[in-house]
């Protein structure tokens, strides 16, 4: 089945299984079936890498992970953000922004921060009125399929030492970051030569005393994380865990002094991470932490 690479390929058509949800084309070319899905090639004819002629019935073997993965800019990506009207997830839409990306803020009081998310990015954005913890079909019917999905919905944890925490304060807690992603993307309609981001934090490597529930709920995520990646490829699937991020009270400043970094990192920093991610077609299943070091001190 091995062939001679084509050169000229525009205005081509060819057959092509288009790597969909339930359906994980394998890396083998020889594995894909060639019949399901005519796509016009002009979306993949400047990505002759993963492209073979199969030299017996005239059809061309895709090998999709390579060749829907290649174009690796987020000019006019459709990135959607749910956990994007502040913090983290904010400064992760004014980065994706820049970048050129069609950007959807999702979260309880995105719409109505409408005008205030727009003027603090400056560029227009979507927003989209949701929470984490509902059903999360009717957001998809809103924003239809997407390129890129950043997750950075924070539950309110009130820490405590195990032995006294409220078992449905920590439920709660587990319902919105955990649970919520869960749901969020087991519906979710992303592009497969796209990405999903989630975000940890490094209470779930490094042991915190009284921050059980998040160091839990934390390692839920990069457990799915994992599991997602081999489950969803091509669709990369990444997290970002974040140290101490600003604005954090005056004594969190001061034992900042001890990590490597000497700081604690500002929301601008982390949002680095997740730009990087999106943007990495080979980056799949892994945990970057953006700590300034803090989980090895
Ligand atoms: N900041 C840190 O130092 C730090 C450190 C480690 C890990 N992290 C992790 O990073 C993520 C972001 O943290 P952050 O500090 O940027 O938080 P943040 O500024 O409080 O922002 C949290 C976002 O989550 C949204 N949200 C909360 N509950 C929601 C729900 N039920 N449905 C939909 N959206 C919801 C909020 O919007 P609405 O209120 O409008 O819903 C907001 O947009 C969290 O997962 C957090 O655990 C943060």
């Amino acid at each position: 089945m091995k062939g001679k690479r084509r050169k000229k390929l525009t205005g081509e058509k060819i057959f092509y299984t288009a790597p969909v949800r339930g359906e994980i084309p394998s890396p083998n070319f020889h594995a894909i079936s060639v019949s399901k899905k005519v796509v016009d090639l002009a979306m993949v004819s400047t990505l002759p890498m993963g492209l073979h002629n199969s030299g017996d019935n005239g059809l061309i073997w895709v090998n999709p992970f390579q060749a829907l993965n290649m174009d690796n800019s987020l000019q006019n990506k459709k990135i959607l953000i749910v956990g994007g009207s502040s913090g983290i997830g904010l400064a992760v839409a004014q980065k994706a922004c820049k970048a050129g990306g069609k950007v959807m803020i999702a979260s309880r009081s995105a719409a109505e921060k409408q005008q205030e998310l727009t003027s603090l990015i400056g560029h227009e954005i979507e927003t989209c009125s949701f929470d984490v913890t509902a059903e999360p079909e009717s957001l998809w019917q809103i924003i239809g399929d997407i390129d890129h999905l950043a997750v950075a919905t924070r539950p309110e944890i009130i820490p405590g030492p195990f032995a006294e925490t409220d078992f449905k304060e920590a439920q709660k807690a587990f319902n919105t970051k955990f649970w919520g992603t869960y749901r969020l993307i087991q519906k979710g309609r992303i592009n497969p030569y796209g990405s999903i981001i989630l975000t940890s934090g490094i209470a779930g490597e490094k042991i915190f005393r009284n921050h059980s529930t998040m160091c839990i709920i934390n390692s839920a995520i990069e457990a799915l994380c994992r599991s997602l990646a081999v489950e969803l490829a091509p669709i990369r699937v990444n997290l970002v865990s974040p140290g101490f991020v600003a604005p954090k009270p005056p004594e969190v400043e001061e034992l900042a002094q001890n990590f490597p970094a000497k700081r604690i990192a500002s929301p601008d920093e982390v949002a680095d991470a997740f730009i990087y991610l999106m943007k990495s077609a080979y980056i799949t299943g892994t945990s970057l932490a953006v700590d300034g070091g803090a989980r090895l001190v």
